[in-house]
C-alpha cells in the first residue's frame, strides 16, 4: 500500500497545478488525426497536431503498417542486440542515412531516448557539453546524465556560445547541440552560425531537428537544408513522431564510428525494446514518400507562410518564421487558455501555452499547420480566430 503521506503530497500538488492552471487535461479524439479530428461526437479543424505531412493516416503509411504486422509480427520480445533486429529495422536505418546523407543512423524508440542516451556514452568528465537554454527537455536529461563539463548558454546568445567554446578549449572533447526549431516558438535555430563557431573551435555540432525533419528545406531535409548547411552538421537527432510517420520512434545519424559506438553503449538503445515492426514499416514508408515526392513538405511550407500572412493581415501578433508552427501571442495565461476553449466551441483545436512553458507576459495558442490543411480550413481557423480575438480585445 502507498503511504498515506505520499499519497497526501501528491494530492496537494495536484491541487497546486490546479490552482496555478498548469494541470493538462487531455481530450479524447474518436478517430484517427488529420485535417480535421472527431471530438465529443463532433469534427473539428485540428490545428495542433505535429502531423506536418498529413502521414498519420495516409493509406499508403497506414497500408505498410498493415503490411509489416502481418510479415513481421507486432513486436519481438527483446532489445536490439539480444534478437530485436529485423531486417526492417536495418532498412529503415539505411534509408534515414541516405536521406541525410549520412554514414549510419541508429533507431530508437522515441527521440527522447536518442538525446537521453546520446552524450553519456561519448563524453566523460573531462569534455565540454553545450547546449542552448531552451533546448527541448529530453536534451536537458540527456545533459543531467552525462559527467562532462556543462555550458548553458542563454538562448541565442552567439557571443556567449563563443565565450563557453573558448573556455572549453581546456576540455578535451567538445559537443555542442541546439534544436533546429524551438517548438514553442516556431523558430530556426542559427545553424550557420553555430556551425562557423563549431568549425572554429573544433567541436561537434548536434541538431535535433525534430520539428523540421520532413518539413523545411527544398526536399524536406529539414532546418540545416533551410539554411544551406545540410553539408556542415555532422549529427542530427530526429523523431519519427512528428512528420514521419506520427506514431513514434527516433534516431540518431552521423560518422558511422560515432554510431557504432552508440550501438555499443547508449543505454536507451541497449536496454529497452525494438521499435514495433508496424511503426517501423510506417515511417519507412514514409521517408519513400518523401524522397520520392518533396510536394508534401512544399505544401505544408506553403500552407505555413500563407496561415501566417493571413493571421498578421488580421492583426494578431506572430513572430516572423516560416514554420508551420505559428505561435499566436496573446500575453496573458488565463487568456490564452479561455481563448482555446472558446476556439474550439467555434470548431478549432488549438492548444494555449502560458507561464512556466513560456515566459511571463508571452501566453500563447500554438497553431500547427499541416500539408493536409486546404485554403478553405485556414481560412475557416483565421475566421474562427478573428470572432474569438475580438470577443478577448485580442484584435
Ligand atoms: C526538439 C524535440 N526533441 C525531441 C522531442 C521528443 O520526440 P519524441 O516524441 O520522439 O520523444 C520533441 C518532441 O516534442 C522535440 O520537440
Amino acid at each position: 500500500m502507498a503511504s498515506t503521506s505520499l499519497v497526501d503530497f501528491c494530492r496537494a500538488e495536484i491541487a497546486g497545478l490546479k490552482e496555478s492552471r498548469t494541470y493538462k487535461t487531455e481530450r479524447v479524439l474518436e478517430g484517427p488525426t488529420g485535417a480535421r479530428v472527431r471530438v465529443d461526437g463532433r469534427d473539428v479543424l485540428m490545428l495542433t497536431s505535429n502531423n506536418y505531412l498529413g502521414f498519420a493516416n495516409h493509406p499508403r503509411i497506414v497500408d505498410a503498417a498493415r503490411g509489416a504486422l502481418g510479415r513481421w509480427g507486432n513486436g519481438l520480445g527483446s532489445v536490439r542486440f539480444i534478437c530485436g533486429t529485423q531486417q526492417l529495422h536495418k532498412d529503415l536505418e539505411a534509408a534515414i542515412s541516405r536521406f541525410f546523407g549520412a554514414e549510419d543512423t541508429i533507431l530508437y524508440m522515441s527521440c527522447w531516448n536518442a538525446n537521453e542516451g546520446l552524450f553519456q556514452p561519448l563524453l566523460a568528465e573531462e569534455d565540454a557539453l553545450l547546449t542552448d537554454g531552451l533546448n527541448h527537455a529530453s536534451i536537458i536529461d540527456g545533459v543531467r546524465l552525462c559527467k562532462a563539463k556543462r555550458f548553458i548558454t542563454p538562448h541565442g546568445d552567439l557571443a556567449g556560445v563563443e565565450k563557453a567554446l573558448q573556455e572549453a578549449q581546456a576540455c578535451r572533447r567538445r559537443l555542442m547541440i541546439t534544436d533546429g526549431i524551438f517548438s514553442m516558438e516556431g523558430e530556426l535555430g542559427p545553424l550557420r552560425e553555430l556551425a562557423d563557431l563549431a568549425e572554429k573551435y573544433d567541436t561537434t555540432l548536434v541538431v535535433d531537428d525534430s520539428h523540421a525533419t520532413g518539413v523545411l528545406g527544398r526536399t524536406g531535409r529539414g532546418s540545416a537544408e533551410e539554411l544551406g548547411v545540410m553539408d556542415r552538421i555532422p549529427v542530427f537527432t530526429s523523431t519519427l513522431g512528428k512528420a514521419m510517420g506520427s506514431a513514434a520512434g527516433g534516431f540518431t545519424t552521423g560518422p558511422a564510428p560515432l554510431v557504432d559506438l552508440l550501438r555499443q553503449r547508449s543505454r536507451t538503445s541497449l536496454f529497452t525494446n525494438s521499435l514495433p515492426p508496424a511503426v517501423a514499416a510506417a515511417s519507412l514508408e514514409a521517408f519513400r514518400m518523401l524522397m520520392e515526392d518533396p510536394s508534401p513538405a512544399l505544401k505544408v511550407q506553403s500552407n505555413a507562410l500563407y496561415f501566417r500572412r493571413r493571421m498578421k493581415e488580421a492583426g494578431f501578433t506572430i513572430p516572423a518564421g516560416i514554420h508551420p508552427i505559428v505561435p499566436v501571442i496573446v500575453g496573458d495565461t488565463a487568456k490564452a487558455l479561455a481563448m482555446s476553449a472558446a476556439l474550439f466551441e467555434k470548431g478549432v483545436y488549438v492548444s494555449g501555452f502560458g507561464f512556466p512553458v513560456v515566459p511571463q507576459g508571452h501566453a500563447r495558442l500554438r497553431c500547427q499547420i499541416s500539408a493536409v490543411h486546404t485554403e478553405a480550413d485556414l481560412e475557416e481557423a483565421v475566421s474562427a480566430f478573428v470572432a474569438v480575438g475580438k470577443k478577448f480585445g485580442v484584435v
